[in-house]
């Protein structure tokens, strides 16, 4: 099945993203070589693969920060290999990253309007009651005047959710989110990207622990040195032959 089968027949409209033959080189590493794929707006996609497969190069093409060695990227039809990094949240692009990039010198709530262009005084004034709807949102608004490193690691990640989300993007991309946290602080963060899904978030999740991606997606994809392996349903792809060698196998091996 292909991601067009998941929306109604009524629902003609370009897909929110796609990367056609996408490939990040970095001198001989073929990081992501050749990801074609699209999400549809309104869906949780989520992204499999072992370490160094590619995920986080994958989404770094996706926010213009890697540049593409070939391929082409179109955000509601529209491509934009050419538009800067700088220039993609105004796109409608937001991401958080795979390890804890918060200012430690400012407080909560300014690191939160970090996510937002507040260089006008006019934009400044919303700017604040936006970020208060959105610590409200994800659950940090009594530790809005703290530092980052007061608060625990969940916290912390949350305040990265809140920086992505203030701008209100149409996609939030996820790397990890829930690394290094215990069953009951992921389970929190499913819920909490499940209940942004309800207000219409479209999300792509890079997550390493499989029985939450199957709960929390609605899509998965998987990696393998670059490259997409296998798509679909997470029942289905979870069973398929090549992610099973490639990485759950290699999972069991690990544990
Ligand atoms: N900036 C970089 N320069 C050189 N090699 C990189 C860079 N970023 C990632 N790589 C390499 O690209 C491959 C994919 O890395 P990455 O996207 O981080 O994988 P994943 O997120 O799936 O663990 C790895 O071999 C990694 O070492
Ligand atoms: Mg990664």
């Amino acid at each position: 099945m292909t991601p067009d089968d998941t929306t109604k027949p009524e629902d003609a409209s370009a897909p929110l993203l796609e990367l056609d033959d996408v490939a990040v080189h970095f001198g001989g590493v073929r990081a992501v070589d050749g990801v074609s794929l699209h999400l549809r707006e309104g869906l949780i996609y989520g992204i499999l693969g072992a370490n160094g497969s590619g995920k986080s190069t994958l989404l770094g093409a996706v926010t213009r920060l890697n540049p593409l060695t070939r391929g082409h990227l179109r955000f509601d039809g529209r491509p934009y290999e050419n538009v800067p990094a700088h220039r993609v949240a105004h796109l409608g692009v937001a991401r958080t990253f795979q390890t804890v990039r918060l200012i430690d010198d400012r407080s909560v709530l300014d690191n939160v309007l970090l996510g937002l262009d507040t260089a006008d005084r006019s934009k400044r004034k919303h700017a604040r009651g936006r970020a208060d709807e959105v610590m409200e949102r994800v659950g940090i608004t009594h530790l809005q005047r703290m530092r980052p490193s007061e608060l625990s690691y969940g916290m912390q990640r949350r305040t990265e959710i809140a920086r992505a989300i203030v701008g209100t993007p149409r996609l939030l991309l996820l790397d990890e989110p829930t690394a290094g946290m215990n069953t009951e602080e992921r389970d929190e963060i499913s819920d909490l990207l499940r209940s942004l899904q309800q207000e219409g978030y479209t999300q792509l999740l890079v997550e390493h622990d499989v029985q939450m991606m199957v709960t929390v997606c609605d899509y998965l994809f998987a990696m393998n040195f670059g490259k997409l392996i296998a798509q679909g349903l997470p029942d289905d792809v979870v069973a398929d032959q090549g992610v099973r060698e490639s990485y759950l196998g290699r999972q069991a091996a690990d544990a």
